[in-house]
């Protein structure tokens, strides 16, 4: 019989913890166990896995020298990840880290099994493999399969990001205002999570403001794609909040060195693993959040030349924030991971 592991989720009663779960189900992931862990506060809860419950337990210092796993999702935040990965990795099991913390050290691989699947075997120098962030992830499926065929010289994109970037508090605060305009109380309420309302708004603010006038959302963009791309492509990103649940959306602008062929671009979109082309505007047809949520594909469309410099072109992308930008894409690691050991 092949081998079945220990899975513990750092994070199970989060945003991304739930989707893992259903995601391990989707994909048949070889559970032989399965530990959710939390905060104090939501310890003693239950999550369900393949019809069964389990009690999530919470996070301690010594919870890895007491249980026995193999495999450990976490998505509980940075300063989780800072604290407790390392009694994960020293109780011997493999960490896949979905938050931000360890992604740029050299010695933790970054990756998109997609994109750079053979980074997974530098795992071994910490035991920590990286998940990028949500925004990259999407963007990076696309850019790798163009740049094998016409080498990307620049990337400029714009990203529409969902409420969910921020977790369940974040849906959570958008449902309310939404709840708060119908009842005429909108001009009452006062954000908690985000830094603006954003129910009928936008802002071009995601995560901390840096020196260089970027964000740090956007600065992880430019860094994460030159890491998982191994490549020093010029990136310029600019985030912005939209007031959509989940799914993050992205318009990329992409100039080449070498001439491109749209309709081979196009072939090459549909064929690409991950992606899924859907580009035929007679139809009305192109991607939007509606359509990706809940899915664990990057849908694509909009896929067009520029108008003034033929080595540019111009997509539009939508891909679930919670599934392809964080669960899919931590379980599709960890499936990796299995099969090259
Ligand atoms: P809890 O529900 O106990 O607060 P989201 O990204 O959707 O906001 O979820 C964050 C996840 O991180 C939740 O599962 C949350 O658990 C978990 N978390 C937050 N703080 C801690 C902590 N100190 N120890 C363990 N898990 C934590």
């Amino acid at each position: 019989m092949s081998r079945k592991y220990n899975v513990a989720i750092v994070g199970a009663s989060g945003a991304v913890g739930e989707e893992i779960l259903n995601v391990l189900e989707e994909l048949e992931f070889p559970v032989n166990d399965i530990l959710p862990l939390a905060s104090a506060r939501s310890a003693g809860q239950s999550v369900t896995f393949k019809n069964k419950d389990f009690v999530i337990k919470e996070l301690t210092e010594t919870t890895f020298e007491e249980n026995d796993i193999d495999i450990a999702f976490f998505s509980a935040g940075g300063s989780i990840s800072e604290k407790y990965a390392k009694y994960a990795v020293e109780s011997g099991a493999l960490v896949i880290d979905n938050t931000s913390h360890f992604r740029m050290d050299s010695d933790v691989p970054l990756v998109v099994p997609e994109c750079n699947p053979e980074d997974i075997d530098a795992w071994q120098e910490r035991g920590i493999i990286a998940n990028p962030n949500c925004s990259t992830i999407q963007m990076v499926q696309i850019l790798k399969p163009l740049d094998d065929a016409f080498d990307i010289k620049r990337v400029d994109v714009s990203t529409y990001q969902a409420a969910s970037g921020a977790g369940k508090e974040g849906m959570e605060e958008l449902v309310e205002e939404l709840q708060a305009f119908f009842a005429f109380k909108l001009d009452e309420y006062k954000p908690k999570v985000f830094p603006h309302k954003l129910a009928l708004n936008l802002f071009p603010h995601i995560d901390v403001f840096l020196e260089n006038d970027y964000t740090k959302e956007e600065m992880k963009m430019v860094n994460e794609t030159q890491k998982i791309l191994h490549k020093q492509m010029e990136v310029s990103a600019t985030c912005v909040r939209v007031p959509v649940l989940r799914s993050h959306s992205e318009a990329i602008t992409i100039k080449f060195n070498q001439d491109f062929d749209i309709e081979k671009v196009k072939e090459i979109l549909a064929n690409a693993p991950g992606l899924k082309l859907a580009d035929n505007v007679s139809k009305n047809l192109y991607p939007t959040p509606m359509m990706s949520t809940d899915t664990n594909d990057t849908f694509v469309g909009r896929v067009r030349r520029d108008n003034f410099d033929e080595k540019i072109l111009h997509l539009w992308c939508c891909a679930d924030q919670i599934r392809v930008g964080a669960a899919t894409n931590a379980v599709r690691i960890a499936l990796k991971w299995i099969e090259n050991n």
